[in-house]
């Protein structure tokens, strides 16, 4: 498994935790605010700011764009933000700043009433934003939209309730110039987790070639058969087994997707509804921006707060007991001994490879200081919080007060 976090050389990662049920019946997806969308679109709400604010600082008329190809009805029916109203609202927060940010938002959506909600929010919240609404299916419009997006940054959200387009046709949205001076590009995935309902093919007599195929097309080859069979060989694989295979799938998409588009890092958020379940569905991010990969890492970070905090609030609404009235208190007390935890584990593996007698970075060393269990879950503040631990305990000289960019910040040996 790749993992760890941003640096060239390095890229995949994979972090714990979800939300709630997704259902694949749209209607009812649509009534509330399902807590699987909690944690993506705490994501997005929190990662879309600093990409519209990077990115358009430099952009043709400080132009960005968003792509929301399986857009949705824009709100939830308890009035919820849907990812149509998120971005709408951070397409007006941009433009407030005090060097605007112009932002255009282009939502396809192919379900006629669901397309016709999402027209009623969009019309009523848009005031100056530029958008453009398509009702039809995603595979079809997207080249047509990365053409009028091509000279500025783009960030496309693929959020479908099945299967996304072909990898050939995500890749495809990173045929646009890069390197230094060129627009940034950003996708982000939902790979569902109806992965294991077309995996269980495999084991089926029937002819269900036709079905496989259609997996091969969002992989992008049938690799993705050997590599499931590979550590779920038979029908009656373990739980364990089903999730491995699961992962091993997610993983050789989000490199193949990365060789394919020539991004430089992805992001794999597994989206769990407890840590142990299994994972609902996948969230893969592709950019070819160091900057990116860091602020999403970031970002991730904080969603999976919010997410803690929204699962720690419906178990105390849950709770026959009445203990709803101090869940908060309960939840921050809950997660500052996480915080503490993290800090700890961090202060020791920095400790560990200062003791190998050289200074690193941390980005450089993103496996041996993350492991397994910390990657997506960590932040700037807990390496920051861990580096004065060891400065502290007299290990390294260096002290990360005021260093913004702590992943790129050389711990010296004391
Ligand atoms: C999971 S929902 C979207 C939720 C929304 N993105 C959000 O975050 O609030 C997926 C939507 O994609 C639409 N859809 C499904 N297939 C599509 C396609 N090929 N092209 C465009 N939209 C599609 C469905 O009708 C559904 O409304």
């Amino acid at each position: 498994m790749q993992r760890s976090p941003p640096s060239p050389s390095l890229i995949t990662q994979r972090d714990h935790f979800g939300g709630g049920s997704l259902s694949s019946d749209t209607s009812k997806f649509h009534k509330s605010k399902k807590s699987a969308a909690v944690l993506k679109h705490a994501i997005i709400n929190s990662y879309a700011t600093p990409f519209g604010s990077k990115t358009g600082s430099t952009s043709k008329n400080n132009r960005v764009s968003f792509i929301d190809g399986y857009a949705g009805p824009g709100r939830y029916e308890d009035g919820s933000e849907g990812s149509g109203a998120m971005l709408l609202r951070k397409a007006k927060e941009l433009a407030a700043m005090s060097r605007p940010r112009k932002v255009e938002l282009h939502f396809v959506e192919d379900d006629e009433e669901t397309v016709a909600k999402l027209r009623a929010v969009v019309e009523a919240e848009a005031e100056d934003v530029e958008y453009t609404i398509t009702d039809g299916d995603i595979s079809k419009h997207l080249p047509v939209l990365l053409d009028a997006v091509k000279d500025i940054p783009v960030f496309v959200y693929l959020d479908p309730c099945g299967l996304p387009i072909p990898l050939e046709e995500v890749a495809a949205i990173f045929d646009r110039p890069s390197g230094p001076g060129t627009s940034a590009t950003e996708v982000l995935i939902n790979l569902t987790a109806s992965l294991r309902r077309f995996a269980g093919m495999l084991y089926s007599d029937k002819a269900v070639e036709n079905s496989l195929k259609k997996l091969d097309a969002v992989c992008g080859g049938a690799w993705w058969r050997a590599a499931w069979l590979e550590k779920c060989p038979t029908k009656d694989a373990s739980e364990d087994q089903k999730m491995a295979a699961e992962l091993a799938v997610v993983e050789g998409y989000a490199d193949k997707l990365r060789e394919n588009a020539g991004a430089l890092g992805t992001w794999i958020i597994d989206v769990r509804p407890r840590a142990g379940l299994k994972p609902l569905y996948y969230l893969v991010f592709a950019t070819r921006s160091i900057h990116g990969m860091v602020t999403f890492g970031e970002c991730a970070s904080k969603g999976l707060e919010h997410w803690r905090k929204y699962h720690a609030e419906v178990a105390a609404e849950d709770d026959l007991f009445g203990s709803a009235a101090d869940w908060e208190e309960a939840w921050r007390a809950e997660e500052k001994k996480l915080s503490a935890q993290w800090v700890d584990t961090l202060a020791d593996r920095i400790t560990g490879e200062l003791a190998k007698g050289h200074a690193f970075k941390i980005i450089d060393r993103s496996e041996q200081i993350l492991g397994d269990d910390l990657v997506g879950l960590v932040r700037t503040m807990h390496f920051r919080a861990a580096i004065n631990k060891v400065l502290a305990a007299g290990k390294t000289t260096t002290d990360p007060k005021g260093v913004a960019d702590v992943y790129n910040l050389l711990i010296t040996p004391a």
